[in-house]
């Protein structure tokens, strides 16, 4: 298949540019595009043959829901049965943006998009591709991560073309992702919020617009939850070390390991800036200040991958701080080193 690349400014377009995308997408075709904080692979969410492609594209097994991406609050009608009031109070503090919510839904969202759930995951992405490529469209889009499944999620057209060049009709390209880690899911259980996979809409945020304390579930093995974070996920090719715990204590078993290992396995360490000099290997990737775990949320995709390309037998990762956005990265390094983690604290 030959697959369309457009190459998108996002700080300086005209939206007609979008249209021949927005065409494909409304009659059924499948279409890679960025959001603030991972690149989707979207489909109109009404199309079953559509929806069923995105699965296969993917490799992705289909009792992992989708999010639906709209453009327009009035978008929710056709979707969900009710809005809640926390819920109101979080579409006016952080739509569009980062943050997902799980709605219950209403009948005419097909079983292919919530993997037979009675609830449905909303999110209205404030990227100015992605918000004028959904308003052209004018239907809500079913996108999840535009990677094969189990991969690092896509914050750049690269890792797009990578995973689909040849397999999908259309990539739009708009440069890196500025959030760079999926958006937060939160759902209610009852009336109590809980987070069921972190982003960068954080706890502390979220509970300070509720005014409530918000809970985190263990998303690897509750149900009801986000069922996508049961799987490994996020994983590059070669094994990941993930070493968290007392700062000084981190560097040292980091070095450790490499000297444990000698010189036959090509051991690749990403670590904050700070340590940088600390690490006795010359592969050491930065993952940026610790003091800007933004940063690092930014990154990690992308130096997950190129880890990849460096032809890493193995990766050592330095942990973060457990809280704010380094929460969210916490979560995502716990699942890329499939639970390979060494606690020094
Ligand atoms: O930032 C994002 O959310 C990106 C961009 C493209 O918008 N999308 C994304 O989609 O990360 P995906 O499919 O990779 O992850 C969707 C997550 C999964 O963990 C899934 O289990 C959860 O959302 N989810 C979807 N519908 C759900 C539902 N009804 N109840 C609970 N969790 C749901
Ligand atoms: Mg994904």
């Amino acid at each position: 298949m030959k697959t369309n690349e457009l190459k998108v400014n996002p700080d300086c377009f005209e939206p007609d540019i979008l249209q021949p995308a927005a065409t494909a997408l409304k009659t059924g075709s499948l279409v890679a595009f960025p959001t603030e904080t991972v690149y989707g692979l979207g489909a109109i969410y009404r199309d079953e043959a559509a929806l069923r492609r995105i699965f296969e594209t993917k490799g992705r097994p289909n009792d992992n829901p989708l999010i639906l991406h709209i453009w327009n609050t009035h978008q929710l009608e056709e979707l969900v049965r009710e809005v809640h009031p926390k819920f109101q109070k979080l579409i006016t503090a952080f739509w569009p943006g980062p943050l997902t919510m799980v709605f219950p839904k209403k009948p005419e969202v097909s079983q292919l998009v919530t993997a037979g759930l009675s609830t449905v995951a909303v999110r209205m992405p404030s990227h100015p591709v992605a918000r004028e490529l959904l308003r052209l469209t004018d239907i809500p889009v079913a996108a999840p991560s535009a990677n094969l499944s189990g991969k690092p999620s896509p914050t750049r057209g690269e890792h797009v073309m990578h995973d689909f060049a040849g397999v999908i009709p259309w990539i739009i390209d708009a440069g890196p992702c500025s959030a760079g880690i999926e958006s937060t899911v939160v759902m209610l259980d009852g009336v109590t919020p809980i987070i069921l996979r972190p982003g960068s809409v954080t706890r502390e945020m979220l509970e300070a617009e509720l005014q409530e304390s918000v809970a985190v579930s263990d998303g690897a093995t509750d149900r009801p939850s986000a069922p996508g974070m049961k799987y490994r996920h996020y994983a590059p090719k070669a094994p990941v070390i993930l070493v968290e715990g007392a700062k000084d204590e981190i560097v040292r078993k980091i070095n450790a390991i490499i000297h444990e290992q000698g010189r036959e396995r090509k051991t690749v360490v990403i670590g904050s800036s700070e340590n940088l000099s600390s690490f006795e290997t010359e592969l050491v990737l930065d993952l940026g200040s610790q003091d800007q775990l933004e940063l690092a949320a930014m990154r990690l995709y992308d130096l997950l991958r190129t880890c990849d390309e460096l032809g890493a037998d193995q990766i050592i990762i330095e942990g973060v701080e457990n809280q704010g956005i380094g929460a969210a990265l916490t979560n995502r390094l716990h699942k890329a080193s499939g639970g390979n983690i060494i606690d020094v604290s």
